[in-house]
């Protein structure tokens, strides 16, 4: 999915030396003679992701363990899937009491929990009461956007079929949410690439206005841009795409893959700008690392489909189902989205008396942490992999910046172990850039 490996160094040498180690070099070295990675990397797989860093094994809360059992503090979160941390006991048990109750059965037929799942759904999606919308539920982000752009078409109708999305922005792999993804370096090995999609700028609402036309049926955003950088959009900005949607009688759709259920401090992100779209998309949180995803409709676009137009075998199958049902009533009860607005401001702080951090942005728990105060550049990918070494998960969602998407139940012994662990790679960075 996303780059979080880099084989670059960060330690730039003259011509006559040996090139200095890449962070995975130094971490293989310190692996060496181990069985594991090694062997894995003979194994038959398709290269879309680069080498591995790490074989994990098992997980508890916000720590993983290794092949070699060392222990790592997860501050990624599977990208921001583990909110509740690993091996969530509710949902252990809910998953194992379903694997022996019954596993599958097609959506020919009524199973046990998608009903219910719904509901809570669209409970939260209305801060706590009723939203009057429906679901369609599927098995990852990227299907749930699929699901929305065809209904989007559906409710066009003929000659207005149009999504309008941004610059930065991710929406998936397939082929029209690779479309719909605001990345064109990420186009060319595949085109020709469905049509009906056009980019803006992001949070630019005049050029939004002028993407307008009848050809449009609707808006795809994120709240905040997750794999773009953890760009947050501003509530004018969403505020004001609402208002052109609505004159216009364009659906308004908003991709909560990333940044849904609870992980900025509200529910959805939407609810921080004081906007209510027409078509919200969330997976990876739903599930806890159960392979579930949902695409929420008010219930009058909802109607636009009809038997037949959409589906998927395993979509709201009984075992995702049951993961996603103990998912959000552990998330209600614990007050997930209070956990994470508390413990992402602590976090912020911290951070930002790191003396190599110049910036944080983002909501809650999602953030993005601008490394280089000072003349020093530091390379965040190559900051990333040594704090991999040092036993703290994050990633480098830019060449500059790190992510962090810790699980929303972290405390501060956890904020505090993170902080340790950055504080020693920067200054380590800085040392070697200064050198
Ligand atoms: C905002 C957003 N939309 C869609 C996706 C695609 O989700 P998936 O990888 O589950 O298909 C992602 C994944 O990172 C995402 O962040």
């Amino acid at each position: 999915m996303t780059d979080q490996t880099s084989e670059k160094s960060s330690t730039g040498t003259g011509a006559a030396e040996a090139p200095a180690p890449t962070p995975k070099e130094r971490h293989l070295a310190a692996l060496a003679g181990t069985e594991g990675l090694d062997r894995l990397e003979r194994c038959p797989l398709m290269p879309t992701y680069g080498p591995p860093f790490v074989q994990f094994i098992r997980g508890e809360g916000p720590y993983l363990w290794d092949a070699h059992d060392k222990r790592y503090l997860d501050f990624l979160s599977g990208l921001a899937v583990t909110s509740l941390g690993h091996a969530h006991p509710a949902v252990a048990a809910a998953v194992a009491a379903q694997a022996s109750r019954l596993l599958h059965v097609s959506n020919l037929f009524a199973t046990e929990h998608n009903g219910e799942v719904a509901l809570a759904i669209d409970r939260i999606i209305g801060d706590g009461s009723p939203a009057g919308g429906q679901s369609f539920f599927c098995n990852s982000g990227a299907e749930a956007n699929e699901a929305a752009i065809k209904l989007a078409r559906r409710h066009g109708g003929p000659g207005r079929h149009v999504v309008v999305c941004a610059f930065q922005s991710f929406h998936g792999r397939t082929l029209a949410t690779l479309a719909a993804t605001g990345q064109p370096q990420k186009w060319d090995a595949f085109q020709p690439l469905p049509e009906g999609f056009r980019h803006v700028v992001w949070d630019d609402l005049d050029e939004l206005e002028k993407s307008l036309d009848d050809t449009v049926a609707a808006v795809l955003l994120e709240p905040i841009q997750g794999e773009g950088g953890v760009n947050p959009a501003t509530t004018e900005y969403f505020q004001g795409v609402e208002a052109l949607c609505r004159e216009r009688g364009i659906l308004f759709m908003v991709d909560e893959v990333q940044t849904g259920l609870g992980r900025t401090g509200r529910w959805f992100g939407f609810q921080h700008f004081g906007v209510s779209p027409d078509v919200v998309t969330m997976a990876k949180a739903l599930g806890n690392g159960m392979p579930v995803g949902a695409c929420w409709a008010k219930a009058e676009v909802a109607a636009s489909f009809s038997p037949g137009d959409h589906a998927t075998t395993y979509g709201g199958q009984p075992l995702a189902t049951a993961a996603a049902r103990a998912v959000l009533e552990t998330m209600v009860a614990i007050d997930a989205p209070g956990l994470a607005a508390a413990a992402g401001d602590r976090l912020t702080d911290a951070v930002l008396a790191l003396p190599q951090v110049s910036d944080v942005r983002g909501l809650g728990l999602l953030l993005a942490v601008e490394l280089g105060a000072g003349d020093v550049p530091l390379d965040a990918p190559a900051v990333a992999a040594d704090c991999l070494a040092a036993g703290l998960v994050i990633n480098g969602v830019t060449p500059t910046a790190l992510r962090l998407a810790p699980p929303l139940i972290i405390d501060d012994s956890h904020i505090a172990e993170a902080i340790a662990h950055l504080q020693t790679v920067l200054r380590d960075h800085e040392d070697r850039a200064s050198a």
